[in-house]
């Protein structure tokens, strides 16, 4: 199963209505190209004042549809083919007029004609002026939409072409990718809250240096994506990392060890499944001190440390019904050791990672993992992307919590 993180035997139709935003359409065509989709592009006749069909004719490399009866693509494929065609239905920027006509049953146009005749999920982002976005016609038309079940990727707030400021510009075109995504993925952790933490933590020494170790970050917050795109709840309790949050997610900065423990606890009820994969700091500094350390009249120095808690293995102790899973970074005896965390923390699913391997572990995009869990079970995953490795945790995760 896993997350269809690659589009490539999907089929998008998208349809783009006349606003400024229009020419944002034309980045989120291309991440859907990117990702292997086969997208087909449904101009409005407004749309076009504001971008021509060769723009999308160039980037899908498909012809751009305008109008209701062409002779020659009639003639091809019909004019509610691509209805029946998609696999999932977006339209982007969605002006008011056109979630209007679709909220009133119209169909006066090929958009607007191929919505009504489609049974592929819709995802609509408005884009519009603030004034329009507050008027009840449109939030009702919005609010009736919803029900029926179509779903929508609200504008965001900002500067609009209008000279207004506030809500109705076009969400940003990574997020409508992700949420055509997530309506593609099975929705098969829709019950879940899962707890993730991810990174590093970072001890201070003094105001400006730390102890930390070379985690970014990435596997924790592509499991959290990956949760979140299966639709789950996701927390995601993260050490300092450079990535940006996954769409969806809630997350919790923190620095330290001592932080991370207080914000899982704080957190740690909600949730169902419990993922750690941060790389939190064993040690920290007996004392912090106040002032930079200076160097005058010091030719060595040491510093005494002090251990930080186990936070898993004190989710561990407490656990109850949650699903517990746990991360081993080892350097030597990878299965030996992991196998004794699983046992000692209570885990019910380790995920053992050989850092010295060049392509997994650490700051890298792959990863190369062996799933164990705790009947003497093993899986040896190959070198793969650290999305691919979160599906595959996820994907056993499910299958272990079913069999409970
Ligand atoms: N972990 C934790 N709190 C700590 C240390 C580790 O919650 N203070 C969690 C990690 O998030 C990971 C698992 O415990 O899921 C194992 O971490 P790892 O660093 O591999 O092992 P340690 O238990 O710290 O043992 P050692 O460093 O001796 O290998």
């Amino acid at each position: 199963m896993g997350i269809a993180m690659h589009l490539r035997d999907k089929t998008i139709v998208i349809g783009v209505c006349g606003g400024i935003a229009a020419y944002k359409a034309a980045e989120l065509v291309r991440l859907y190209v990117k990702a292997g989709a086969e997208v087909h592009v449904i101009l409005t006749r407004s749309a076009q004042e504001f971008i021509t069909p060769l723009t999308f004719q160039t980037l899908t490399g498909n012809p751009v549809h305008t109008e209701m009866f062409n002779l020659v693509q009639e003639r091809e494929i019909g004019h509610i083919s691509l209805a029946d065609r998609a696999d999932v239905f977006v339209v982007a920027p969605a002006t008011a007029n056109l979630i209007g006509k679709v909220a009133a049953g119209l169909a006066d146009d090929l958009l607007s004609t191929s919505l009504m005749a489609t049974k592929a999920p819709v995802l609509f982002a408005p884009a519009m002026n603030v004034n329009m976005w507050d008027n009840p016609i449109y939030q009702q038309n919005q609010a009736r939409l919803r029900m029926l079940g179509y779903r929508f990727v609200d504008p965001v707030t900002g500067f609009l072409a209008c000279g207004w400021e506030g809500k109705g510009k076009l969400a940003d075109p990574a997020e409508i990718f992700e949420e055509t995504l997530a309506l593609l993925t099975p929705q098969d952790f829709a019950d879940e809250t899962v707890l993730v933490t991810a990174g590093p933590t970072r001890e201070e020494i003094d105001p400006v240096r730390f102890i930390s170790n070379y985690s970014s970050g990435k596997m924790g917050y592509a499991l959290a994506r990956a949760a979140r795109l299966r639709g789950a709840r996701v927390i995601l309790v993260s050490g300092p990392s450079a990535l940006a949050v996954p769409w969806g997610v809630e997350r919790l900065a923190v620095v330290s060890a001592e932080e991370m423990r207080e914000a899982v606890l704080s957190r740690w009820e909600e949730a169902t499944v419990v993922i750690k994969a941060a790389a939190v700091a064993d040690y920290r500094p007996a004392v912090r001190a106040a002032g930079k350390v200076k160097k005058e009249g010091r030719e060595s120095l040491s510093l005494a440390l002090e251990k930080n808690p186990d936070i898993l293995a004190e989710l561990g102790r407490r656990k109850g019904h949650r699903f517990l899973v746990g991360f081993a970074a080892e350097t030597s005896d990878l299965l030996e050791n992991a196998r004794k965390k699983l046992r000692a923390k209570n885990l019910d699913l380790m995920v053992a990672n050989d850092v010295t391997q060049e392509r997994a572990g650490f700051d890298v995009d792959t990863n190369i993992v062996r799933l164990l869990g705790p009947d003497e079970a093993e899986e040896a995953l190959p070198e793969m992307s650290k999305d691919e490795v979160a599906g595959h945790i996820l994907d056993r995760i499910r299958a272990l919590r079913r069999k409970a």
